[in-house]
């Protein structure tokens, strides 16, 4: 897939400036079958980002991110954990949804590699315009975008990590430096925490208990900002 980066106006300001643009992306396939592009929304100055996986089915149709079933436990989840909504910017590792269809319905698919490397360059320009102290990365495919195939969510999740000053400067950024054990190597930035994603939460056999551990990942990111 040739990606996302010939379609990111350069001279784009503002997220605002590169929604709009990405309205048009056609990066990889995902574009034919999806509603529409879904991008990250919330204050440019938000002080935590949240990066999801892709929209999901009612994300598709309304053009928002994590306004669906998963995206209900997450805002209930931040709040329970004490982060103010103000204050949080969500996107998303794909912009658009992926599915497969069944008949009428259209299930889930977890997005493969190639369209987390094609759809990276607008999570890279969204992280250029934004200035967070935390970035909160919920699940394994948001991982991959950001932090390499190395990293395991399972083996650090709630822990404060470093965000590394190369992840603002998107001319040299690839995925942020990790080394074997998963740990950011860069100088940091920022705080990066790893949690698991509220649509696990919704899958799991208990489901009680994997919603209490992603408030309490949740609650060390509240804790860290100053
Ligand atoms: N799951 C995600 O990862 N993102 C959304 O926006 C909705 C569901
Ligand atoms: Fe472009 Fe990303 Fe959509 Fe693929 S998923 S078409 S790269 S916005």
């Amino acid at each position: 897939a040739p990606g996302a980066q010939r379609f990111i106006p350069p001279d784009a300001d503002t997220i605002d400036e590169l929604r709009a643009a990405s309205g048009g992306c056609q990066g990889c396939e995902l574009y034919r079958d999806a509603t529409q592009t879904v991008f990250g929304r919330g204050d440019e100055s938000a002080r935590v980002v949240l990066v999801g996986e892709q929209p999901g089915d009612m994300e598709d149709q309304k053009g928002l991110p994590f306004v669906g079933p998963a995206g209900r436990l997450l805002r209930k989840a931040v709040d329970d954990a004490g982060l103010d909504p103000a204050q949080i910017y969500l996107t998303n590792a794909v912009k658009h949804f992926r599915f497969e269809l069944r008949g009428k319905r259209r299930i889930h698919q977890t997005p493969d590699r190639v369209h987390i490397t094609a759809c990276r360059p607008w999570l890279v320009a969204e992280f250029a315009r934004l200035d967070p102290e935390i970035v909160v990365v919920l699940g394994a495919t948001a991982a991959k975008a950001l932090l390499g195939p190395t990293f395991r969510v399972t083996k650090q999740r709630g822990e404060l990590l470093p965000w590394p000053a190369s992840a603002q400067h998107p001319e040299d950024f690839t995925e942020v430096p990790v080394d074997s054990a998963g740990t950011v190597t860069d100088a940091p930035e920022a705080r990066l925490l790893a949690t698991i994603h509220p649509s696990a939460v919704l899958r799991a056999d208990d489901q009680d208990k994997a919603y209490e551990g992603l408030v309490a990942d949740l609650t060390v990111a509240a804790r860290a900002l100053s």
